[in-house]
């Protein structure tokens, strides 16, 4: 089959290819056709350092071998069967294997195929669950949500998400959710206790609302650690931990959304293992696939499971809700081989790159646009500028004439360079995959300073 010419794939991308969080009316074709590693080819043959992970979820880079292997065979085996009352071999060893690695009593997994069904999943599987409780809970119908939260665009998912942009006009259609401001690690101060004191008054506001409120709410749900589209807003240590232990007081459940903090990207196999949590629900995505095929899972404990078992022939405690795709063969072998990857080979070697990652943010702290540099493990970030005040919705990009943004301008020059980050107006941020080199890592920043001098220079 001959491809068709370069200007004709821009124009059938430009006139037929609606993308994911694009204003359409600017899109610059950018028309990837190969991957290799952590670099991205394009359709002219330019090359790209993959430094957000194609959106947190090519943990091991592209066309990697153990998992094209691993896809290839089960190619020959089986690619999909339903999970309705069945389900492929294939996934009941990803099922067994994701509840041996799963904090805690985590023990049952749900497949979906993308982390706003995960968390859409938690949320009614939480939801029923007290309406089946021995004492059921039916006027427990709110969430409790943190600030800026994003954990999806299904309607659910993007009721308990807090960015205006993604959720105002669909309010209608939204459940209710109380939002409690997060602690925020640009908040902090230089003293040793300001850390402290920020997590306790975060963790004041929320049992604030539990004391008034706990009987209502289903659970609550948090992006463990880091919140990533909210900003790379990093959460200072202990507050999880205060979530956790806020819930059992108040009897509510927590839905810890790992979607894009699990399975390695902040040091450890799953955040919650910073803090020894074990959420009541945990959702995942992205890295369980490695970003190859679409797959998500939502890890629930026995207490929740059996809730939802028939005690009499005449009960319907079960939970009616399903995808197609639930469970996907193709997509469960990509997670398995993803997983001993990471055993094998990348969970050992990330303290080294994280320490890497570490000292060239360091040496970016004296540049004037740089500010509230930050980082947990495999995330790093910086803001930039005068516009980079607390509460910058890092994600959205309102600040005023954004396209000439320093963020905006800093990722041009990037793209120029061949690195490959997604622009914010007043936000720079890496996560790469986790397989990237030593000499990848240093190329990255060595683009990053250079593009910081081009864009203090507009
Ligand atoms: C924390 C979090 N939750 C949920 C989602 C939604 O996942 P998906 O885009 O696979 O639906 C994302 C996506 O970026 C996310 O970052």
């Amino acid at each position: 089959m001959t491809r068709p010419s370069i200007a004709t794939l821009r124009e059938w991308d430009r006139s037929h290819y609606w993308h994911s969080f694009t204003p359409m009316a600017d899109y610059e074709p950018l028309i990837i056709e190969r991957g290799e590693g952590c670099t991205l080819y394009d359709i002219r043959g330019n090359a790209y350092l993959d430094a957000a992970s194609s959106m947190w979820c090519a943990a091991l880079g592209h066309n990697h071998p153990r998992l094209n292997a691993a896809i290839s065979a089960q190619l020959g085996r089986l690619a999909h069967c339903t999970s309705l009352g069945m389900g492929a071999e294939v996934t009941v060893r990803l099922a067994k294997r994701l509840a041996d690695l799963a904090p805690g009593e985590l023990s049952h997994v749900f497949f979906s195929s993308d982390g706003s069904s995960a968390v859409e999943v938690a949320m009614k599987q939480a939801l029923q669950y007290w309406c089946q409780s021995d004492t059921p809970q039916p006027e427990r119908v709110k969430y409790l949500s943190f600030g800026q939260a994003y954990h999806g665009d299904t309607i659910g998912a993007t009721a308990v998400g807090g960015i205006g942009r993604f959720n105002d006009l669909y309010a209608p259609l939204l459940c209710e959710v109380v939002r409690v401001e997060p602690p925020d690690s640009r908040q902090v101060g230089s003293e040793p206790s300001d850390a402290q004191r920020c997590v306790d008054a975060a963790l004041q506001r929320v049992e604030r609302v539990l004391e008034e409120q706990a009987s209502q709410i289903v659970a609550v749900i948090i992006e463990p650690l880091v919140q990533m589209a909210a900003g790379m807003l990093m959460h200072p240590p202990g507050f999880l931990r205060g979530v956790r232990r806020l819930c059992d007081k108040y009897n509510v459940l927590l839905i810890a959304d790992e979607i894009a903090v699990g399975l390695g990207r902040t040091g450890r196999l799953f955040a919650c293992d910073h803090e020894g949590v074990t959420p009541d629900f945990l959702c995942l995505g992205k890295h369980l696939t490695a970003g190859y095929l679409p797959l998500a899972a939502t890890i629930t404990t026995p207490r929740i499971f059996q809730a939802f078992l028939n005690r009499t022939p005449a009960e319907d405690r079960t939970f009616w809700h399903g995808h197609t795709y639930s469970g996907n063969a193709l997509a469960s072998a990509a997670a398995l081989a993803t997983l001993e990857e990471f055993e094998a080979h990348v969970l050992a070697a990330l303290p080294a790159k994280i320490e890497q990652i570490a000292q060239r943010l360091s040496a970016l702290a004296d540049h004037p646009l740089v500010t509230h540099i930050r980082q947990r493990g495999m995330i790093g970030a910086f803001s930039l500028g005068a516009s980079a005040s607390v509460g910058t919705d890092g994600s959205t990009g309102k600040t005023e004439n954004a396209d000439q943004a320093p963020g905006r301008r800093l990722a041009r020059y990037a793209l120029e360079q061949g690195v490959w980050l997604r622009a914010k107006p007043d936000l720079i941020y890496v996560t790469p995959p986790l397989t990237i080199s030593a000499d990848q890592i240093d190329r990255l920043f060595d683009v990053i300073a250079a593009g910081l001098e081009f864009a203090s220079a507009g």
